[in-house]
């Protein structure tokens, strides 16, 4: 990678007029304002206030304000050049316990936000579900009772007939292998459930629900470009042993083919993981055909790789991730590893033919970063993205589908339950005052993304 963050030697017209370039972000990470303007709480809200679930007792009571700051954020997507701007709705705003009445002052706020964005030219895109499951319905079983579809798809009805006369582009979901994965089995994120009940009737439902809201979204705006996001990250064997080979082929299929392929009607990958067999029991008549639906197209969310090893210990599927820290690789402060390559390879796994586009919704980096003078020179993370960008352009170049990048994400956040110490953002923000910094990350997409495309031949001006 280059340390000279001048030196880019691709630009912006390599990846064609029209790729689509933008930011990330979700409701509950950025907006703050937790109860305010008639807000129900979310699984997330419970859970950040136990004791014990987010590094350093961290909430996002407050976060980066972006209910109130969102006009402030914008300017900046603006002033950074961002054309697109990926956003979620919060359900507990729009349905404060989950179904039943509905909360205009939540419907506004998105209201607001998207006609500011249009004023500004830039842009929205939704995110219906980014993790933030009303209380009331966790409190009747969340993901794991079946009438969540019924919840779900009344919450998308109401999304699609609210905003769907502005918004194009539609993403049912964020990112279900990690809400179900860390929330339902591994009890890391919210609500905190653990098990394989719990895990595999979240998944059931989840790719359920994700298929009948595509589904409402269609009907009610058939004009709209209809998609949901998976993450994924590439899976090597710690050794060519048939052991930690057929571990790691488990785990790329846990990671990264559990919700694509039932959608594209493969079904779940039960071969390759025999455990996910036990799904079967949640299964009832006609539901295989409902786990399939034509989205118009796929976002993958990429940071990084995995080794994986076999391990004789682990439940169910035999095998451990092989972790970055013990493999003197370079680290984010997610303890990540940077490894650019992954994205290309994301991109080529995730070419099944049936997938018409392919966007990747979020790439990006938390590095520890300092205010010197005002400004914050985050060096690391331009590298990161330069690296990850050309592994994207290489892709392109081989003819593979893919056809725009957002980064994750506009301004530092709360992440999850690393709390506030990663910073992913573009724009640093000194959470106290809620100043704002652009980053020479920020900077550097600003002018990346300044550069003029002519997207009609010149000749065609000489008329
Ligand atoms: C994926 C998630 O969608 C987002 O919410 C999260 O902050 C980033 N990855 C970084 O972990």
């Amino acid at each position: 990678m280059e340390s000279n963050i001048q030196d880019i030697t691709f630009d912006k017209k390599l990846f064609g007029a029209d790729f689509a370039w933008g930011v990330s972000t979700a409701a509950f990470q950025v907006e703050g304002s937790c109860d305010i303007d008639g807000k129900g709480q979310s699984i997330w809200d419970v859970f950040t206030a136990k004791n014990g679930k987010i590094l350093n007792g961290h909430n996002a009571n407050t976060t980066c304000d972006f209910y109130n700051q969102y006009k402030k954020d914008i300017d900046l997507i603006k002033e950074l050049n961002i054309p697109n701007f990926r956003f979620s709705i919060s359900w507990a705003r729009i349905l404060p316990k989950g179904t039943g009445e509905v909360n205009q002052k939540g419907i506004n706020h998105y209201n607001r936000v998207i006609n500011y964005c249009i004023e500004k030219g830039i842009e929205p895109w939704i995110t219906i579900y980014h993790w933030d499951l009303p209380y009331d319905l966790e409190l009747k079983g969340g993901w794991t009772n079946r009438e969540v579809i019924s919840w779900f798809t009344a919450y998308v009805k109401i999304c699609a007939q609210s905003f769907g006369d502005r918004i194009k582009y539609w993403m049912v979901m964020n990112e279900p292998g990690v809400f179900t994965g860390a929330g339902y089995f591994l009890g890391i994120h919210a609500p905190g459930k653990t098990g394989l009940k719990n895990f595999l009737s979240a998944i059931h439902h989840t790719t359920l629900s994700m298929v009948a809201g595509a589904k409402v979204l269609r009907e009610l705006l058939p004009d709209a470009q209809i998609g949901t996001t998976f993450s994924c990250s590439y899976i090597e064997p710690y050794t060519d042993k048939p052991k930690d080979v057929v571990a790691a082929k488990r785990i790329d299929a846990l990671l990264n083919r559990l919700f694509i392929e039932p959608v594209l009607g493969l079904g779940y990958p039960i071969k390759d993981v025999p455990v996910l067999k036990t799904i079967e029991k949640y299964f009832k008549a006609g539901d295989e055909a409902n786990l399939k639906f034509d989205f118009d197209f796929i976002g993958i969310q990429n940071y990084t790789r995995e080794i994986v090893k076999y391990s004789f210990f682990t439940p169910y599927v035999s095998a451990a991730l092989v972790k970055a820290q013990d493999r003197a690789v370079p680290l984010t402060d997610m303890k990540w590893e940077v490894y650019p390559g992954s994205i290309y390879q994301m991109i080529k796994k995730f070419n099944y033919p049936q997938i018409k586009k392919l966007y990747i919704t979020e790439n990006g980096a938390a590095f520890p970063d300092y205010v010197t003078d005002g400004e914050v020179n985050d060096t690391r993370r331009v590298e990161y993205l330069q690296a990850y960008l050309k592994e994207v352009l290489k892709a392109k170049n081989e003819g593979y589908k893919v056809s725009g990048y957002f980064v994750w994400t506009l301004t530092d956040n709360f992440e999850w339950a690393e709390g506030y110490n990663p910073r992913f953002g573009l724009i640093y923000v000194d959470f106290d005052t809620q100043e704002r910094i652009i980053k020479a990350s920020g900077r550097w997409y600003a002018n990346f993304l300044k550069q003029e495309i002519l997207s009609v031949p010149v000749w065609e001006g000489l008329h």
